[in-house]
């Protein structure tokens, strides 16, 4: 029967979407439900994808910059660096775009933007984004 297949098809994009789909707190209240595993997706994100170069603490020195012609930057410095004021924009461009946006003729950093949107819809890698543009500013130096 046409409808049975057609819901067959439906049932398999659903089963399909929430295959993929990464979770990630839509709303503060989903936060609060599991505050053990997604009270900071920004740091989990950040030790997962940058740490290995940035260090734990953003000061540049992880496990691979010895083995890197150009040293990670130093991300706990960054307001220090702007006035004292964190550069939230700019530090969100690069994350989305890559280490071309420096200007140093350098693309030494993968434009993570790609990488965070091939996984999840846009909105999702923006939320991903927004997160450890937040998380770097906690990690900020007095
Ligand atoms: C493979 C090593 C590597 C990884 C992994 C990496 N980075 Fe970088 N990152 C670099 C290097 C090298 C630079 C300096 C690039 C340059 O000078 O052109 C840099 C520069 C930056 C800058 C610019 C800093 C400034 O002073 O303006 C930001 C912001 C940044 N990275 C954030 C991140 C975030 C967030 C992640 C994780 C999603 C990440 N990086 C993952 C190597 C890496």
């Amino acid at each position: 029967m046409w409808w049975s297949a057609k819901f067959r098809i439906l049932a398999g994009c659903a089963a399909l979407i929430a295959a993929t789909t990464p979770s990630w707190p839509q709303s503060n209240d989903e936060a609060g439900a599991e505050p053990a595993a997604q009270a900071e997706p920004g740091k989990d994100e950040y030790l997962r994808h940058c740490a290995v170069c940035h260090g734990l603490d953003g000061r540049g020195n992880g496990p691979l910059a010895n083995a890197m012609k150009i040293v990670p930057a130093d991300l706990s410095r960054r307001s220090t660096r702007n006035q004292g004021t964190y550069p939230a924009a700019k530090i969100g461009d690069v994350i989305r775009n890559g280490g071309g946006v420096l200007g140093h003729g350098s693309t030494a950093m993968l434009p993570w933007g790609i990488y965070f949107s091939e996984r999840g819809n846009p909105a999702v890698a923006k939320a991903r984004i927004k997160a450890l543009v937040e998380y770097i500013e906690t990690i900020q130096e007095k």
